[in-house]
């Protein structure tokens, strides 16, 4: 069964007690900070981080890190909250280190790559990893389209997932709505996250729900 993972970029912040209790049947909250430097956009932190973590009906946060220095704040992410911490491959040196920091602080440790990136640059540290958060959209903003060729990076995934006999968690995040989603889940994803899809919609309760029953 695929796990959900509602994107808050795409919610109404000024609601964001209610938006949370909207989706409170999904997996996983997904949370995405942005710096203005790796990404054209700025968003939110730690402070929207902490004001979620007492709503005891918030599912566990889904944390993309879309900054150039993740390694200055997987601890202050850590103590806020994460379930899951995603960092970019493109722009951490030191990334098999920070993957054993993250998960030393008892945190799911995700590696994520944009669609330019080669899925080559993953050989070696998926043997480390949580999970793999793959962008199929250039990663900024909510409501974009899905590019097609990123997504065809999932098979190469899976297949290295199998061949080396691993169990690492793959995500799929932008674009990703009803009808794209049972490919990417046949082709080996087992995270959907959606932003405009789920809270964009009229019943996201019921996207979760029929998004949960696609499976391989
Ligand atoms: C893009 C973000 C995505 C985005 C998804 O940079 O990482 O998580 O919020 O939004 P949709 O599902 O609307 O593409
Ligand atoms: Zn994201």
């Amino acid at each position: 069964m695929a796990k959900i993972s509602p994107s808050i970029l795409a919610s109404d912040l000024s609601r964001l007690y209610d938006q949370v209790s909207m989706v409170r049947n999904a997996d996983l909250l997904h949370i995405d900070v942005m710096d203005g430097h790796f990404v054209p956009n700025i968003t939110f932190g730690l402070p929207i981080m902490n004001a979620l973590k007492p709503i005891d009906f918030c599912p566990p946060l889904d944390v993309h890190l879309m900054i150039t220095n993740p390694s200055d704040y997987v601890e202050s992410f850590a103590k806020a909250g994460a379930s899951i911490l995603a960092v970019h491959v493109e722009v951490e040196p030191h990334l098999h280190s920070l993957i054993t920091r993250i998960q030393d602080l008892g945190v799911k440790a995700f590696v994520s790559f944009n669609p330019h990136t080669p899925v080559s640059v993953l050989e070696e540290i998926i043997h480390f990893v949580d999970g793999v958060l793959v962008m199929t959209v250039n990663p900024g903003y909510s409501g974009q389209n899905f590019i097609p060729k990123a997504a065809e990076k999932i098979k190469k995934l899976d297949e290295l997932r199998k061949q080396n006999n691993l169990d690492f968690e793959i995500s799929v995040d932008g674009g990703v709505n009803l009808d794209n989603a049972v490919e990417l889940v046949n082709n080996g994803v087992d995270i959907l996250i959606m932003g405009t899809t789920v809270f964009k919609s009229k019943e996201p309760q019921e996207i979760i729900r029929k998004g949960q029953k696609i499976h391989r």
